[in-house]
């Protein structure tokens, strides 16, 4: 998948198996000033777009939610208008967008992510989980043990391009925590994402399990880096 023209599948340092599975929609576009404005946007949103202070988050949120409604409905193989994104509101999975078609709860995932010029949709049969980040903005946090395990600092301090590795692996831990749907419920240096293969152990109050999860590098413009994680 390739946004914004141009671009090509590029291999980076640290990168995952570039590309995304063939059973994953994954559709990307900038935002979208005029995205505020359209009809399909519900209340809510509306109001989300309202108080954020800078236009730009604004346009963010309005283009992922028009653009997670447009990708589902080529999904489900119905009109967007049929499609809505609710925030669940269980305590544990607070914030994580679920589908509906015609006002019921619809049976596929759906994952959003924005940063910088880059707004990412992802839905797929199976749990999934995507992030992207501006890849500069992750610099101040590449020596972050907050963020990143002793043996990811260890690498990350021995990488030619720390910045970048560390970026990909932000968005690698961002991806796992989405598509485990606990937003920070996890601690993400207990996300050890060196390799493509992820095994998370989530323990209570969330709904205890162990999983194992599939990082692919989701190919975006230059300066931005993102990754869709996905059931191994
Ligand atoms: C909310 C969170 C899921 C991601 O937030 P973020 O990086 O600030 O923003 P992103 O653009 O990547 O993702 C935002 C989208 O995630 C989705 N989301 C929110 N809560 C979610 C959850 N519990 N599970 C899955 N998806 C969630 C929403 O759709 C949201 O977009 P929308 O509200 O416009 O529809 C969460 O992981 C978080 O708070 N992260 C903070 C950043 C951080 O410190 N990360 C640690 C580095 S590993």
């Amino acid at each position: 998948m390739t946004i914004g023209g141009g671009g090509g599948i590029q291999r980076l340092p640290g990168s995952y198996a570039t590309g995304v599975p063939a059973e994953v929609l994954v559709v990307g576009s900038p935002p979208l000033a005029a995205a505020r404005a359209d009809p399909l946007l519900t209340a809510a949103e509306r109001a989300r777009c309202a108080a954020f202070r800078r236009e730009v988050d604004a346009a963010r949120h309005a283009t992922g939610r028009l653009l997670a409604r447009s990708t589902a409905a080529r999904w489900f193989g119905v009109a967007p208008e049929r499609v809505g994104v609710v925030p669940d509101l269980d305590a544990t999975s607070r914030g994580c967008p679920r589908l509906t078609v015609d006002g019921r709860r619809a049976d596929a995932y759906l994952s959003i992510a924005h940063a910088g010029e880059v707004v990412l949709v992802a839905v797929s049969a199976r749990p999934c989980g995507i992030d992207v980040e501006v890849v500069a903005d992750v610099e101040p946090v590449v020596g972050s043990d907050v963020i990143y395990a002793p043996p990811e600092l260890a690498a990350l301090a021995a990488a030619q391009d720390p910045v970048l590795l560390a970026a990909r692996w932000w968005t690698a831990k961002e991806s796992v925590l989405k598509a485990l749907e606990v937003g920070l419920g996890v601690d993400p240096p207990l996300i050890d994402v060196r390799r493509e293969l992820v095994t998370v152990a989530v323990a209570p109050p969330y709904t205890s399990t162990r999983t194992t999860w599939r990082l692919h590098a989701v190919d975006v413009p230059a300066g931005h880096i993102a990754t869709l994680a996905v059931p191994a």
